[in-house]
This record gives C-alpha cells, sequence and structure tokens, in this order.
C-alpha cells in the first residue's frame, strides 16, 4: 500500500476506535480562534498524541486535538491546533488531518488563519474571505503517486473556495454588520515572516495576504472534493509595510482583538451550512 495512505488509514483507525461521531463541517482554528472550540458544544475530544502516526505540533503554546461537538445544530470537527510545513513535517503530513476529518465524513471544509496583508487598502484587525490562492511556494501536497482512493489525479482548481459558501458568508457577515475584506491569500513556507522585497513580490503576483498554512490543505481538500471556505484575520499588515518590527507576540495580540467578531462570523456561518445543506 502507498505509505501516506497506509498512514492515514491507520490513524483513520485509530480515530473510529475512539471516537464515534459524524461531523458534517471540518474547521481549522488559526491563531486568534485558538479557543473557539471552549464555546461550543462538546461532545468528545482527542488529542492529537492519542492518534497513532499522527503528526503532532512543535510550536510551544499550540493545542493539538480534536474537537467533535455541535455549534448550533451543524456536527463538526475542530481542529484545535495545526501543524505547518515549516515544523519540518512532510507536506503529506501538514494535510494528513485534513484527509482523516473527511474520511470521518465532513463534507465542508472551513479553513481560518492569522495572515499578513499585503493589500495597502487592507488594515491589522481585517477580516478576508479568501477567494482563491497561490499555493506553489509549497511543494504540492498531491506529488507522487496519485491516491484513486482520495481523488482524481489532474483535479480541477476552477472554484476551490466554493462560490455559493462565499456568497453566504457575504450576506451574512452584511447582516451581521461585520466587515469583511475578499482576496487572495499566498502560502509561504515560514517560518521567518517575508522580507519587504518578499512581500512585494506577493502584491505584484496578485496576492492580498500571506501567511505559512492553509491553501496546501485546501488543495488536498479539494482533491477530496470537500467544499471549501477560508477567512483570514489580518493580524498585520507584512513587513515593510509600516514602520513597526513584527514579532509572534504582537501577531498573537492583534488576532486575539478581533477574535469576538471573528468567532460570531463563524459561528453564524457553521450554523447556516447546517441549515442549507440538509
Ligand atoms: N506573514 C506571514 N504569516 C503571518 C503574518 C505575516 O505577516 N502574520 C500572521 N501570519
Amino acid at each position: 500500500m502507498n505509505p501516506v495512505y497506509e498512514k492515514l488509514m491507520k490513524c483513520y483507525e485509530s480515530v473510529k476506535e475512539k471516537v464515534k461521531f459524524t461531523p458534517k463541517v471540518a474547521l481549522v482554528l488559526g491563531s486568534g480562534l485558538g479557543d473557539y472550540a471552549e464555546d461550543i458544544k462538546i461532545t468528545a475530544t482527542l488529542d492529537y498524541h492519542d492518534i497513532e502516526g499522527f503528526p503532532v505540533s512543535t510550536i510551544p503554546g499550540h493545542k493539538g486535538r480534536f474537537v467533535f461537538g455541535y455549534v448550533e445544530e451543524t456536527p463538526v470537527v475542530i481542529m484545535q491546533g495545526r501543524v505547518h510545513f515549516y515544523e519540518g513535517y512532510s507536506i503529506q503530513d501538514v494535510v494528513l488531518p485534513i484527509r482523516l476529518m473527511k474520511l470521518m465524513g465532513a463534507e465542508v471544509l472551513f479553513l481560518t488563519n492569522a495572515a499578513g496583508g499585503v493589500n495597502f487598502d487592507f488594515h491589522a484587525g481585517d477580516l478576508m474571505l479568501i477567494k482563491d490562492h497561490i499555493s506553489m511556494f509549497v511543494p504540492s501536497p498531491l506529488i507522487g503517486a496519485n491516491l484513486d482512493e482520495l481523488g482524481v489525479r489532474f483535479p480541477d482548481m476552477s472554484d476551490i473556495y466554493d462560490r455559493e459558501l462565499r456568497d453566504m458568508i457575504k450576506n451574512l457577515a452584511r447582516d451581521l454588520e461585520i466587515s469583511l475584506q475578499e482576496g487572495i491569500y499566498i502560502q509561504l513556507t515560514g517560518p521567518a515572516y517575508e522580507s519587504p522585497a518578499e512581500v512585494q513580490m506577493c502584491r505584484i503576483l496578485g496576492g492580498d495576504a500571506v501567511g505559512m498554512s492553509t491553501a496546501c490543505e485546501a488543495l488536498a481538500a479539494n482533491h477530496m472534493g470537500m467544499k471549501i471556505c477560508g477567512i483570514s484575520c489580518i493580524s498585520n499588515l507584512a513587513c515593510g509595510m509600516t514602520d513597526q518590527p513584527l514579532s509572534h507576540k504582537e501577531v498573537q495580540e492583534a488576532a486575539d482583538k478581533v477574535a469576538p467578531r471573528f468567532k460570531k462570523l463563524v459561528t453564524n456561518v457553521i450554523a447556516e451550512i447546517g441549515r442549507d445543506r440538509g
């Protein structure tokens, strides 16, 4: 068996043994939303450490667990803590949890992250709906023998971030009076923040926000036929756009400030997905 698939199936067997729950939505929590899982009706939790073969995050303070429960009536699995490529994992390991949540039954993937704004019209504290992405600065998780059990060799990418979901999110944000930018997310490897020249490159390429996650996850989910949506919390303007140097602490604090608004929007979106899609 393909080793990537074998590892995935081993994790899946391990999860199935421990938790009986079929989620509809899979939510990945980025910085600033880290404690969102504590706000929902939790029915079970599963530490990543307790899943055989599962990649575990090395960043201090990053919780690593799946939380299962309900946002209003919608059954969800939440990733409280993700693994990043810059931690040294293979890109296939980075997306393993996404694939796993699809195997658990999740049809919709909701990605969140903190990102640096590269668009001069953005401000720290903005929320940005992801319209599309540029993922090619990290290796594709689909490189290698195709996992035919998961999807096709050459997946279509015309509508990665589902248009219907995007329209629904924009309408909800308007109703809730939460202002929402829309733009293109570029994933770079990190872990260093970008140099001003790299930030300029991102802008020239058509990017609006830059970060170190998300696009590879969307790629893997798209391969498996999930419906995907994503929102970035613009925690800062990227390096060189202001006089201030960037620190992880500042990024974290800025993301925490946006959290109440971000959580409100996420809750409403997930509740609506539950209503909309039976
Ligand atoms: N660059 C990359 N990733 C980030 C940033 C940034 O400026 N802010 C938060 N995550």
